[in-house]
C-alpha cells in the first residue's frame, strides 16, 4: 500500500488505543487515510468516522481504505462542526485524532499552490468551495494586515519589509504563481541555505495557508466541547507541527484537566522516534499530545 502520507505516529496511536477493540474512531483529518487504516487494521473490529473538508483527499483515502468499506463512513466538512453534524449520542467512542495541516498528497499536488517548490497558481484552499485563496490574500490585502497574517501565523521576522516588497510588486501587476512570491522572499531573506536550514518561504507559505484556511478558527471550542459529547476514557490525540498550534492546545488541555474533564495522559507531548524521522523527515517537526475524557 502506497499512502504518500506516512501517518506519523500511528504506532503510538495504536497502542495507546490497544485494548478498545469494537470502539469508534473518530478521525477528524482523514488526508490519505493513514492514521485511519492503522486503527482498522490494528484494532480487531473498530470503526472509524473519516472527515476532511478536501474532496481530492476523500477520494484518495477511499481507495486506499477499500478493504474496510464496511467499517468506515466518509465526511466532508470541517472537523469543528463535527458535533453539529454527527449526533454521538450513545455512541462509544474510543478516540479521536486531529492531525492538522496538509498531507504530502496536498503538498506535493501540481495545482494546489501549497508548496514553494512547486510552480503553481497560488491557490493554497484545502476546501475548494471556499471562496478565499492565496492569491487574493497576496494581491489584496493592506500592508499592516500582510504583516499581521505574516507575524500570527508564521512567526516571520522583517514580515514588514517583506509586506512593503509585496505592495511595491503588486503596482507592476498581479503575483500570480508560488516561484513569484517565492522570488520576492528571497529577495529579502536570500537563497543560499545552510545544511539543514529550512527555506525562508516555508514560515511564510506556513503562515498564508493557516490564515486562508482559518486553521486556528474554532479550534479552542471545538477542545473545550469534546468532553460535553464523547463517553468516558475516549483519548483525545493531536498531533501539533508548529508552536502557535502546540500552544493552543497545551493550554486548552491543561485547563480541561483543571476542570475534572479530562486527564493528560503524558505529562510531555510524544516525539517521533528517530526511525520514523529518518523513514518520513516531515514529521521532524510533530508533536503528539494526548488526553483521556473522565
Ligand atoms: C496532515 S493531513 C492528515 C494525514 C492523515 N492523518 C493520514 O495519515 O493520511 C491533514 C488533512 O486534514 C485535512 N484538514 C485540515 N484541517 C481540516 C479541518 N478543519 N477539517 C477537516 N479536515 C481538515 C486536510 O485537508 C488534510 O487532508
Amino acid at each position: 500500500m502506497n499512502f504518500l502520507h506516512y501517518p506519523v505516529m500511528n504506532k503510538e496511536i495504536v497502542n495507546i488505543l490497544a485494548g478498545s477493540s469494537k470502539g469508534l474512531f473518530i478521525d477528524c483529518t482523514l488526508g490519505m487515510g493513514g492514521h485511519s487504516y492503522y486503527i482498522l487494521k490494528n484494532i480487531k473490529n473498530s470503526k472509524v468516522i473519516a472527515i476532511d473538508v478536501d474532496d481530492e483527499s476523500i477520494e484518495q483515502a477511499k481507495i486506499n481504505l477499500k478493504e474496510f468499506s464496511d467499517r468506515v463512513t466518509f465526511f466532508r466538512f470541517n472537523y469543528v462542526d463535527l458535533f453539529k453534524k454527527i449526533d454521538l449520542f450513545n455512541k462509544r467512542v474510543s478516540g479521536i485524532l486531529i492531525d492538522p495541516g496538509i498531507s504530502m498528497f496536498q503538498l506535493r499536488s501540481e495545482k494546489r499552490g501549497f508548496s514553494h517548490n512547486i510552480d503553481s497558481y497560488l491557490d493554497m484552499r484545502k476546501d475548494k468551495t471556499q471562496k478565499l485563496t492565496a492569491y487574493d490574500v497576496i494581491n489584496s490585502f493592506k500592508e499592516d494586515q500582510l504583516i499581521k497574517i505574516f507575524e500570527g501565523y508564521g512567526e516571520v521576522k522583517k514580515a514588514k519589509e517583506l509586506a512593503k516588497a509585496i505592495i511595491e510588486k503588486r503596482l507592476f501587476g498581479c503575483i500570480k504563481t508560488t516561484f513569484e512570491l517565492k522570488k520576492i522572499i528571497e529577495r529579502i531573506y536570500g537563497n543560499r541555505l545552510k545544511k539543514g536550514q529550512v527555506h525562508p518561504a516555508a514560515k511564510v507559505f506556513q503562515a498564508l495557508r493557516i490564515f486562508v484556511n482559518r486553521e486556528l478558527e474554532g479550534v479552542e471550542n471545538f477542545l473545550k466541547e469534546i468532553p460535553n459529547y464523547l463517553n468516558s476514557r475516549a483519548k483525545i490525540f493531536f498531533l501539533t507541527y508548529h508552536s502557535i498550534e502546540d500552544r493552543l492546545v497545551k493550554k486548552k488541555f491543561n485547563f480541561l484537566e483543571g476542570e475534572m474533564k479530562v486527564r493528560i495522559l503524558k505529562p510531555f507531548p510524544m516525539f517521533p522516534s528517530e526511525a520514523e524521522i529518518i523513514k518520513n523527515p516531515t514529521s521532524k517537526s510533530a508533536k503528539l499530545r494526548v488526553a483521556e475524557i473522565i
